[in-house]
């Protein structure tokens, strides 16, 4: 099976580097070359470390690397099985790549987004191939994250998604199944919690060390909500959150504007060096 990733930031390397570790043939696109160069020097930490860790031979962590494709061009998905598109969450955009990928790819190629809340039946309605979109949302640091939600939009067909979950069970990961819904179930219910920690942090209750140790040590977080944001990315961050308040019109689900105003300085957490803390 040939897969197709495209976008190579915080998302698009980890999801490359499972499908190339599990055997598959991968071509990872980027419209950035440095981005892709980045994305190589992670993949090569990150499977390095995994294999070294499970006590594999690291000849074995380079063949990993040697079935991964690294391209600017969209041209080599012609042939993929599966797309997998992760790049940024604006709805514009994806739906441009998807339509592209529509006249590009052959009629057997099912196209997968990772967005983190946007409608997977808008994304299928503006392709000619509806049937074969699917929500594949994966969880940040990818390698380490065993959940794939499976998101069926309206016309997602019933061999979509079993082709889906079963390359979810063969990259050793577990699915839970969703009916396509803003932020879908996990942000649903985590991207309100994080919000929450910013207007605590925004109000002066405490600080950003505090709020997350409370959370670390009082309700046995593995991190705290801010370190959190600021592994997702805060520009991500921001957009996953106005998604659910546009999408609901629920004013509960109002953005911190602390969110906004890190953004706006450019202070995106660790992928820029600065968010809630200093990299
Ligand atoms: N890539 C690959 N492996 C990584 C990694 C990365 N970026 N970061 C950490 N790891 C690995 C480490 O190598 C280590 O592996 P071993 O235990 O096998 O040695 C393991 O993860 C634990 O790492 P650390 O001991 O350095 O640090 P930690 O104990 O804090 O664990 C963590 C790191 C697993 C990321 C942990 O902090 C955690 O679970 N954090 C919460 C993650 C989370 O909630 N993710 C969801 C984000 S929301 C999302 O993804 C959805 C969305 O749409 C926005
Ligand atoms: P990112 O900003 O780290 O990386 C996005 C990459 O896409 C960049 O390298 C950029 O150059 C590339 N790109 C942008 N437009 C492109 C195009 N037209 N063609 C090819 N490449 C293009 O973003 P990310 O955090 O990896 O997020 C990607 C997607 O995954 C988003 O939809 C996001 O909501 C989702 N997601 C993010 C997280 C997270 O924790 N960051 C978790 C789950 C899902």
């Amino acid at each position: 099976m040939k897969i197709g990733v495209i976008g190579s930031g915080t998302m698009g390397n980890g999801i490359a580097q499972v499908m190339a570790d599990a055997g598959y043939d991968v071509v990872l696109c980027d419209v950035n070359k440095e981005a892709l160069e980045r994305a190589a020097k992670t993949i090569n930490t990150n499977v390095g470390r995994l294999y070294k860790k499970q006590g594999k031979e690291l000849a074995e962590a380079t063949k990993v690397l040697a079935r991964i494709e690294f391209t600017t061009e969209l041209s080599p998905l012609k042939d993929a099985d599966v797309v997998i598109e992760a790049i940024i969450e604006k709805m514009d955009v994806k739906k441009k790549v998807f339509q592209e990928l529509d006249g590009l790819c052959e009629g057997k190629t099912i196209f997968a987004s990772n967005t983190s809340g946007l409608s997977i039946t808008e994304l299928g309605a503006s392709t000619d191939r509806a049937d074969r979109v699917v929500g594949m949302h994966f969880f940040n640091p990818v390698p380490v994250m065993k959940l794939v939600e499976v998101i069926r939009g309206s016309d997602t067909s019933d061999d979509t998604y079993e082709v889906i979950i079963e390359l979810v069970r063969s990259i050793g990961k577990e699915s839970i199944s969703i009916v396509d819904a803003p932020l879908f179930v996990v942000n649903r219910i985590l991207v309100p919690f994080i919000n929450e920690a910013i207007f605590v942090l925004g109000e002066g209750i405490a600080s950003v060390e505090d709020i997350d140790k409370g959370m670390m040590l009082g309700a046995n977080h593995p991190i705290g909500p801010l370190a959190l944001a600021d592994m997702v990315g805060l520009d991500t961050l921001l957009f996953v959150a106005e998604t659910l308040l546009e999408e609901t019109g629920d004013s509960k689900y109002r953005v911190p504007p602390l969110l906004r105003k890190h953004v706006r300085a450019g202070h995106l957490g660790r992928k820029s060096g600065r968010g809630f803390y200093q990299y």
